[in-house]
C-alpha cells in the first residue's frame, strides 16, 4: 500500500469522491474526524459504502478506522462494519501489542457472527499515539497474525505530552522524529509494512513531496493522506523509480549469474547479501505498485 486516504465516514460527499481518488487503500474514519453524535450514521454509511465498493473489479483496499479499544464506541463500530467485509481495520491509540491481540479476538468473534470467518480483516496499528505504547513498542512484534502494518501519529501524542508543536521548521521536532524512527524499526522487526503519517498541510505539494521522498528513502512503504490531491504525489514517490528498478535488476542478475557466490562486484563496488536482499525488496515493491510486469522479460541474447 503506497497511499491510504482517510475519508470521514459521515460525509456522503467525500465518500462519493473517494473511489476515484486513485488511492491504494481508503480508510473510512469513524474516529477523530467524526463527531460522536454522527457515529451511528457514519457506521451505516461505511458499511453501505464497503458493500458497494467491494463489487468493483479494480478497487482500493477498504479499511475502517474504529475507535480505541477502551472507548464506548468500538463495539458498535466493529459490529457495524465487519458484516460488510472490510479488508482491514485501522487501530488508533493501542497501548501495547496486547491491545492488537485483543482487537484481533474481537474481530474474530464479529466475523464468526457475520459468517465471514473466511475473510479475516487485517490490522494496521497506529503505534505511537500514547506514551505508554511508545515505551513498549517491542510488544507489537508477533502480537497478531492479522497485523499487516504499523503507522505513527504526532497529533494525539503531542496532546498527551503537552508539546506545543511536533514540527520544527521544515522537519519534525526531536520527540516526534524519535517515534517516527522507532515505528519504522518496529515494523521492520515485526515484518509488517511501515506507513508514514499524514501531512496535514494539504495545499503544500512541495512539502508533501519532500516528506514522501525522505520517508521512502528511509524505508517506509507508503503514507496516509487526508485529501485526494495528495494521492498522486504519494503514489509517485513510493513507486520505485526506473533507475532504482534497473539497479535492483542488475544486482539480482549479478548474483543469478554466479550461483553459490556470496559476494559479487558491480562497477568496482562490492555487493553482498544485504544488497541482494534490498534489491529483491525494491523489485517486490515495484511489482506490487504495478511498475513491473508480473513476469520479467527473458534475458537478452548475445
Ligand atoms: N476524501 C474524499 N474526498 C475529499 C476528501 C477526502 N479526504 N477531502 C476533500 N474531499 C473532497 C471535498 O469534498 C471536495 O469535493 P466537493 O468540492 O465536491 O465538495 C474536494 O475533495 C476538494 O476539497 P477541498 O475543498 O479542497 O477541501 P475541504 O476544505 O472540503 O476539506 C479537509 C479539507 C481537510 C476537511 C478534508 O480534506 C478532510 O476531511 N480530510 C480528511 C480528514 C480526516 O479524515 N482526518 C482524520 C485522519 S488525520
Ligand atoms: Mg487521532
Amino acid at each position: 500500500m503506497r497511499s491510504l486516504l482517510f475519508v470521514p465516514a459521515d460525509s456522503e460527499r467525500k465518500l462519493s469522491k473517494a473511489l476515484s481518488a486513485g488511492a491504494d487503500a481508503l480508510i473510512l474514519d469513524l474516529e477523530d474526524s467524526v463527531a460522536a453524535e454522527h457515529r451511528p450514521r457514519a457506521r451505516a454509511l461505511a458499511a453501505e459504502f464497503i458493500t458497494g465498493a467491494r463489487q468493483a473489479n479494480d478497487r482500493p483496499l477498504l479499511y475502517v478506522r474504529v475507535n480505541p479499544l477502551d472507548s464506548a464506541d468500538v463495539e458498535a463500530d466493529i459490529a457495524g462494519v465487519i458484516p460488510a467485509g472490510p479488508d482491514g481495520i485501522v487501530q488508533p491509540k493501542p497501548n501495547s501489542g496486547q491491545d492488537v491481540h485483543r482487537l484481533s479476538i474481537a474481530l474474530g468473534h464479529a466475523e464468526e457472527r457475520a459468517g465471514r470467518r473466511d475473510f479475516p480483516a487485517r490490522i494496521l496499528a497506529i503505534v505511537t499515539e500514547t506514551p505508554a505504547s511508545v515505551l513498549q513498542l517491542s510488544t507489537y512484534i508477533g502480537s497478531s497474525s492479522r497485523m499487516i502494518g504499523m503507522s505513527w501519529g504526532a497529533e494525539d501524542l503531542s496532546a498527551v505530552v503537552g508539546s506545543l508543536s511536533s514540527r520544527r521548521g521544515r522537519g519534525l521536532s526531536s520527540p516526534y522524529r524519535l517515534v517516527r524512527d522507532l515505528c519504522l524499526l518496529t515494523a521492520a522487526a515485526a515484518d509488517v509494512e511501515p506507513i508514514d503519517t499524514v501531512f496535514v498541510d494539504f495545499r503544500d505539494e512541495a512539502g508533501l513531496r519532500r516528506e514522501c521522498e525522505e520517508a521512502a528513502q528511509d524505508g517506509f512503504t507508503g503514507k496516509m493522506a487526508i485529501h485526494p490531491d495528495q494521492v498522486a504525489v504519494i503514489n509517485e514517490m513510493f513507486t520505485p523509480s526506473d533507475i532504482e528498478i534497473q539497479h535492483a535488476n542488475t544486482i539480482v542478475r549479478a548474483f543469478a549469474e554466479n550461483p553459490g557466490a556470496g559476494v559479487a562486484s558491480l562497477n568496482g563496488k562490492m555487493l553482498d547479501q544485504p544488497h541482494l536482499k534490498l534489491a529483491q525488496k525494491v523489485l517486490a515493491r515495484a511489482l506490487a505498485s504495478g511498475a513491473l510486469p508480473a513476469t520479467p522479460p527473458p534475458p537478452t541474447q548475445g
